[in-house]
């Protein structure tokens, strides 16, 4: 019997994934301890953070993405989380459903969603890290319009037992690591490390706990399309699956990221490209499927207040060197990307490109 392969699923050609992908990348990989002799040396300079500041700095400039070991989330922690995760996507599809999103709720479970038009070969979980997350009505058309503003809240499952409990921990612990890496962002741009704190209070940041169930035709689908975090930064864990493909700046190649155990994996999302006045770029990337095994990732999306407006960082633009973005709000920019996500769309989703200055 010929399966039919559901067309909503079927990606253009020119963006279905190659039998065969890189994988001896050279993706960074960089080694945190340094950050945490520099806790119990009560924040005088120890040896290696220098040069920390200056891999954080090359790896940004040059993929967008790394790998860090050694960033103190408990290993525990991160267990508990995957338990959590694979237990959630074990039940049955109607106890999932409890929990879907909907247009007045965008957090919780979803199994339809599409990037640039395509459907995905996934199915998620999304929760706020900070209740409520306060974002500009996704119902609402916006442009010019005042926007009214909603409290998004969790829906937490009633099963598996415990998920709540160890999906807050992961959050509070990857959140700590989120602010230690903005702050080495802070300083690769010479920046006071604590430069971009303020726009992190009232955060809109959540997590998403993806699922990647084995797919018939891994060779016409993508568990996630190619697209840009728009956030500031992602920090991803992965399962020991592989699947994650970052696209190598040097010559566009698709480069796979190698699954390392007690890693996870950054990247520079949208928002970093613009403070940074392109310094940094968000790298592009897309998750392929096979049809052996499931996959499991868990990414952070560390995201601004509602109200900022993201435009280059005062201190990186002047007249030689004049910002290359005009500026837009984060909270009018995620709305309009959720709504594009949620629903098949005729144009192409918001993106940053469309903030650039003409030269
Ligand atoms: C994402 C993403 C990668 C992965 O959810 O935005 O890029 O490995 N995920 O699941
Ligand atoms: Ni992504």
């Amino acid at each position: 019997m010929v399966l039919e392969f559901d067309p909503a699923f079927i990606q253009a050609p020119e963006h279905r994934p190659k039998p065969a992908v890189n994988e001896a990348g050279g993706i960074p990989l960089i080694d945190l301890s340094p950050l945490y002799l520099l806790e119990r040396h009560g924040g005088q300079p120890v040896a290696g953070l220098e040069v920390l500041v200056a891999q954080v700095e090359a790896a940004c400039r040059d993929w967008g993405f790394f790998q860090v070991i050694n960033h103190g989330v408990p290993p525990a922690v991160v267990e508990r989380a995957w338990a959590a995760s694979r237990g959630f996507f074990a039940l049955p599809p109607e106890e999932r459903r409890r929990v879907r999103r909907d247009e007045a709720n965008p957090l919780g479970y979803y199994e339809a969603e599409n990037t640039k038009n395509v459907r995905d070969w996934k199915e998620v979980f999304d929760f706020v890290v900070h209740e409520p997350a306060v974002i500009p009505s996704p119902g609402d058309a916006g442009g010019g319009g005042v926007d009214r503003l909603i409290e998004l809240r969790n829906q937490w499952p009633k099963f598996p037992h415990g998920f709540r409990e160890a999906l807050v921990e992961y959050a509070e612990a990857t959140e700590e690591l989120a602010f230690k890496l903005l702050e080495l962002i802070s300083l690769t741009l010479s920046l006071p490390p604590k430069r971009l704190h303020g726009f992190f209070k009232d955060q809109t940041s959540f997590i998403r706990l993806n699922h990647y169930p084995p797919c018939p035709s891994p060779h016409l689908a993508l568990g996630i399309g190619r697209h840009k975090d728009s956030g500031a930064l992602t920090v991803l864990a992965q399962d020991d699956v592989g699947g994650l493909d970052v696209r190598r700046r040097s010559d566009g190649e698709w480069v796979r990221v190698k699954p390392i155990p007690n890693s996870f994996i950054i990247n520079v999302g949208d928002i970093v490209q613009v403070w940074s006045n392109d310094k940094y770029e968000s790298a592009e990337h897309r998750v392929s499927v096979n049809s052996e095994r499931e996959r499991f990732s868990m990414p952070f999306f560390f995201n601004p207040a509602h109200y900022v407006m993201v435009k280059p960082l005062a201190e990186l633009v002047d007249e030689k060197n004049p910002a290359n973005y005009e500026e837009y709000n984060w909270g009018e920019f995620f709305k309009t990307r959720l709504n594009g996500n949620f629903k098949k769309l005729d144009v192409e989703n918001i993106q940053i490109y469309h903030f650039k200055k003409a030269k």
